[in-house]
């Protein structure tokens, strides 16, 4: 594996690959690996012939009073972890090199990027996502992106910029990776007290929850999302939002009729946690 800090250096060592025809893979990260981000880099492993990481904290999606500062940074662990999941090669820029004097572009994703996360976080936050992995994008020209479920919001805003710019690259977007009880993993998790932990997982209990009532045949969304915020309750966490959304559009849904995205985020003391499920009202019971 090869640790690259330059967009140039990068483009030059890809050169040979892509006149080859060769199937090229690319996981965008923030760093701080945990098993989710390798679950990605296996998926990448599998599917390509060359595998590129990126690593870096992009502050363009980090509001003002968000975590930039404290966010969780060991290159050299990660870079081990990236290694050893098989990365060819470790793209991990400055700043300067991503956002040099001058920048002044940004990519803005309409619609889908206004709601859940957006509306909480502000409109800054999918501007920064959608520029930095626009940049990536076109720094790599990867044959195929991998993204995470557990942002789902993500990775309908990504799909949304790749199709409306015409980037030739197909999005693979991977199943969200949980701690035995259920809790989602995150690079956040780390900041947890033992007791924050132990309240944390009432995130993926009220999702199951509303999964369950789901495939149960519940169709009103306002009971099986009242339900679902009732067990938030039972672990003392109070939701940002707790909505029930077209998986695609992100549009809230009233009549659960089709498959729909149970999206939460909640803080649980002072660390800010999202989860999210999809669940489909197909009875799998009574066959
Ligand atoms: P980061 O939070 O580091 O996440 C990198 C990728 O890992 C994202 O696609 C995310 O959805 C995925 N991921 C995180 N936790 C996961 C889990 N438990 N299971 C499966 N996948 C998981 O998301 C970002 O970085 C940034 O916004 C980025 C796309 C890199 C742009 O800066």
């Amino acid at each position: 594996m090869q640790t690259i800090r330059t967009i140039a250096e990068l483009r030059r060592l890809l050169d040979g690959a892509h006149a080859a025809g060769e199937r090229v893979g690319l996981v965008p990260t923030m760093g701080a690996l945990h098993e989710g981000h390798l679950s990605l880099l296996e998926a990448a492993r599998e599917q390509c012939d060359v595998v590129v990481m990126s690593l870096f904290v992009n502050p363009a999606q980090f509001a003002a009073g968000e975590d930039l500062d404290s966010y969780p940074c060991d290159e050299a662990a990660d870079a081990e972890l990236a290694r050893g999941a098989g990365v060819d090669l470790l793209f991990a820029p400055l700043v300067e090199e991503m956002y040099p004097a001058g920048f002044a572009t940004s990519v803005i994703v309409g619609g889908v990027s206004e709601t859940l996360e957006g509306a909480e976080r502000g409109a800054g936050h999918f501007e920064g996502v959608a520029t930095v992995v626009t940049k990536l994008l076109n720094i790599v020209a990867p044959d195929v992106a991998f993204f995470g479920q557990k942002d789902a919001q993500q990775a309908v805003v990504i799909k949304r910029l790749v199709a409306d710019l015409d980037i030739p690259v197909a999005i693979a977007v991977c199943p969200t990776v949980r701690e035995a009880d259920g809790l989602a993993r995150s690079s956040r998790n780390a900041y947890l007290s033992a007791d924050e932990r132990a309240h944390a997982v009432g995130l993926s209990r009220a999702l199951e929850q509303a999964a369950t009532l789901i495939a149960s045949g519940e169709r009103d969304s306002s009971a099986t999302a009242t339900a679902a915020r009732r067990e938030l309750a039972a672990y003392a966490i109070e939701p940002e939002y707790l909505d029930i959304v077209d998986p695609e559009t992100l549009e809230a849904v009233a009549q659960i009729d089709r498959s729909v995205l149970v999206a939460v985020a909640a803080k649980v003391g002072r660390v800010r946690l999202i989860d999210n499920v999809v669940a489909s009202p197909t009875r799998t019971n009574g066959r």
